[in-house]
Formats: C-alpha cells, structure tokens, sequence
C-alpha cells in the first residue's frame, strides 16, 4: 500500500527533524569541546549518532513503503550556550518538540487507518520516553550538584562514560 500524500510528508519531514536534532547535538558537542567539557562532547556525539540512526530508521521505512525520501533544508543550529545546564535544557526541549512531532504522525496514521506506519512509529513513540528522561535525568543531576567547577568536573567526567 503506498503512503499517502499526507503520510509521506509528515514522514519525510520526520527525516529533516532527526538529522535536525543530529546537527543541533553535534553543534553542542562543538561548543563543549570548545570549552574542555570533553565528557558532554562524547554524551552529545553518541545522541548525534542516535539521531542520524532515527532518521535513516524512518528513511528505509520510507523507502519500503516504495517512497522516494526528499531531503529538506535544515536550518544553522545554535553554536554556543551560556552555561552547560542550559545546553542540556535545550536539550530537552528539543526532544519534547520532536516527541509532538511523533505523536503526530501516530495520530494521523491512527486517523487514517495505515497500520503499517502505526507500527513503524510506535517504536518512536517508546524512543522518545527515553529520550525525554535521559535529558531529564542529568538535568536533575546538575540541579542537585550545582554548576561550581567540581560539580561541573564530576558530571563531565561521568558522561564521558556513555559508550
Ligand atoms: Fe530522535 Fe531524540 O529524537
């Protein structure tokens, strides 16, 4: 069955918004490189490597459903953040914007009954509560040890751990 027009555009700008949240991983990666947080740098890297995944994901999802993929423009992400903190809320809100996205295209697959793409995206769905309490989950950790050196220290220390 193939997509409809509708269903091809939400999924093709789906593949424009993962490779979207890559670039905007890998330009904070930059900028904590930058700055000698080499620990963020590697925690940010790896989610730009998941987001390029998410997008190829939808991308041979298209292409099985015998939809030709259109790459959009992207837009110049933001290249450097006040404080790290503020870079992980960005973060954040970055994945609650793409989780709308998401449940989106889950509503208008449900609405128009295309099971197949149902499916496909649920598999998103569950990604994206992932991907919100990661982002949650060292957030809190920098609310609770605070932003002095040491705190900064142990935490960039600690993502850099991420594999
Ligand atoms: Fe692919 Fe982090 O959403």
């Amino acid at each position: 069955m193939k997509l409809s027009k509708e269903m091809f555009e939400l999924l093709n700008e789906q593949v424009r918004n993962e490779f979207g949240a890559a670039y905007l991983y890998l330009s904070m990666a930059a900028d904590f490189e930058s700055k000698g947080f080499n620990g963020f740098s590697n925690w940010m890297k790896l989610q730009a490597q998941e987001e390029t995944e998410h997008a190829m994901k939808i991308y041979g999802y298209m292409n099985e459903r015998g939809a030709k993929v259109k790459l959009l423009a992207m837009s110049e992400p933001q290249s450097s953040w006040s404080s790290c903190l503020n870079a992980f809320k960005d973060a954040l809100g970055h994945e609650q914007k793409v989780t709308a996205q998401i449940n989106h295209i889950f509503e208008s697959a449900q609405k128009e009954k295309d099971y197949a793409t149902m499916s496909f995206i649920k598999w998103f769905v569950d990604e994206q509560v992932e991907e919100e309490s990661n982002a949650e989950g060292i957030i809190e950790k920098f609310e609770f040890l605070g932003e002095d050196k040491k705190a900064l220290y142990m935490l960039d220390k600690e993502l850099g751990q991420r594999q």
